[in-house]
């Protein structure tokens, strides 16, 4: 069994956030007992474990938009009631003894029957959906919100989120646009089905994408006629310039998906040049690039070419794919096409927009981001450690970024893995699964591990399962 990740983490006051905000939203009764029962319950749970330092009074009525009183009034009932204890200059802890338990009819490390952990890559935690923070946004976006905001409106999106998002990428990834560039749309795949119609009306035939990745992505390029041809591959990654008479190039350059490796220096500069050469579009799907870890920070290709390359950005990893909203930062010649191809009536939904804008100026998608960056980066780190200990015949690569990672498996074990997985409760995928059906490269066996839909509750227990089922 692989030790837990260290119960204290729980102290990060982001944490504490995600674990009480929701339950404080919901609540109906008076704000301050629905604290009081909201702390209680994750204290119950395991949620927030003996010893996890509270954040300040002060802080925490910040956060969730609360009077100060109402925050100090329910950390008083819950010393007085003994689930907390108030050590002066050191603050409120929750108390060492406390007794917790897992969920009524759980055990703690073997799923029953009916509990199912997800570790198929895609999503991230979604319990940790900042609510009381986007609410909040919400309602500043309302009551700034000019009444022509609730009109049809311009089909690349609101340009409060198009001025937020030009800057936030700049400094964020790079990017190299303006907010008259940027396209808002309802997810990549949304963007990637507006590009394969420009493609398709500029009589394109044929893209280039990695031998291995989603097959949605591919499937929305055949679904106008597009060829798919699958790039070749070598043990230092894609080699992504595409055969002669491709008309586009589709990459995840900075955390290839699912193989987690990185487009190396002079494959970047080789698939730009080609697209100058040659007049081609290169698609650069940043989808998981806030999450890289180590210090390390590549950029987004796009900025290398802001003339021949496309940049898809997204909010589904970095707050919640539900939202259906994301961004494309388009080359200026492509722009009146790209609009055209969304068409009026498709355009996003103006009120998640409105707040996204107000969320990122705020600086608070900011903090989400460098929160959600630690919590998946300790997840990674348990992972890692666990695998040490009890499946270090298991080769482990593409950590570097993201949220999921590659465990390479001994020939002809994946399926097995999988099914074997399954049926104790626990999803997994198999590498073989994104594999474009014309690649002519195979990759070993291996099953790609999603670590961030699990909550922080849940993760060990799934670690524990996944290491039951390697060791
Ligand atoms: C490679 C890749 N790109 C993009 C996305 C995000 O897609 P969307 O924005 O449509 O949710 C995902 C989600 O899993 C993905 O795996």
């Amino acid at each position: 069994m692989p030790e837990s990740p260290d119960a204290r983490s729980a102290a990060d006051p982001a944490r504490l956030r995600q674990a009480i905000e929701s339950d404080v939203i919901r609540a109906e009764g008076g704000v301050r007992r629905a604290l009081a029962a909201a702390v209680r319950e994750a204290v119950r749970s395991g949620r927030l474990t003996p010893g996890t330092r509270l954040p300040s009074s002060r802080r925490l009525a910040d956060d969730l938009g609360l009077a100060r009183n109402t925050v100090a009034n329910a950390y008083g009932d819950l010393v007085a009631e003994g689930w907390l204890t108030a050590r002066g200059g050191s603050g409120t802890l929750v108390t060492d003894s406390v007794i917790t338990r897992p969920a009524p009819g759980r055990s703690a490390a073997e799923p029953s029957g009916d509990t199912c952990y997800d570790l198929i890559p895609g999503s991230p935690d979604l319990t940790a959906f900042p609510r009381a923070a986007w609410l909040k946004a919400t309602r500043r976006a309302l009551a700034a919100a000019p009444d022509a905001a609730f009109g049809y409106g311009d089909p690349r999106g609101r340009p409060e989120l198009r001025a937020a998002l030009a800057d936030h990428l700049a400094g964020a990834r790079g990017v190299y646009t303006s907010p008259e560039h940027i396209l808002i749309c309802a997810g990549v795949s949304h963007g990637l089905r507006i590009l394969s119609e420009v493609l398709a009306g500029r009589r394109a035939r044929s893209v280039a994408v990695e031998s291995y990745g989603p097959d949605r992505h591919r499937g929305l390029l055949a679904a106008v006629g597009l060829e798919t041809l699958p790039l070749s591959f070598d043990p230092h990654g894609t080699d992504p310039v595409p055969p002669q008479g491709t008309d586009a190039v589709l990459l995840t350059p900075a955390h290839q998906f699912p193989l987690g490796t990185t487009l190396q220096r002079d494959r970047r500069t080789a698939v730009v040049d080609w697209a100058r050469r040659t007049g081609g579009l290169v698609l650069d799907d940043d989808y998981d690039g806030e999450f890289q870890f180590d210090h390390r920070s590549v950029g987004a290709l796009q900025a290398l070419a802001p003339d021949s390359v496309v940049y898809l950005g997204t909010a589904s990893k970095t707050l919640v794919p539900g939202l259906r909203l994301a961004w494309m930062a388009l080359p200026p010649a492509l722009a009146e096409e790209a609009v055209a191809a969304k068409g009026q009536i498709d355009t996003c939904e103006v009120l998640s927009q409105l707040t996204m804008a107000e969320f990122i100026t705020s600086g608070a998608y900011g903090r989400h981001v460098r929160a959600a960056r630690r919590r998946y980066r300790d997840r990674r780190e348990s992972l890692v450690a666990a695998l040490t200990q009890h499946a270090p015949h298991v080769h482990v690569t593409g950590t570097a970024a993201g949220l999921h990672t590659v465990l390479g498996l001994p020939p002809g074990y994946e399926q097995q893995v999988v099914q074997s997985a399954t049926r104790r409760g626990l999803k997994v995928a198999g590498l073989s699964r994104y594999r474009h059906a014309q690649s002519p490269h195979v990759m070993g066996d291996a099953l790609v591990v999603g670590y961030g839909t699990p909550s922080d509750a849940a993760w060990p227990q799934a670690l524990s399962a996944l290491m039951g089922i390697l060791s």
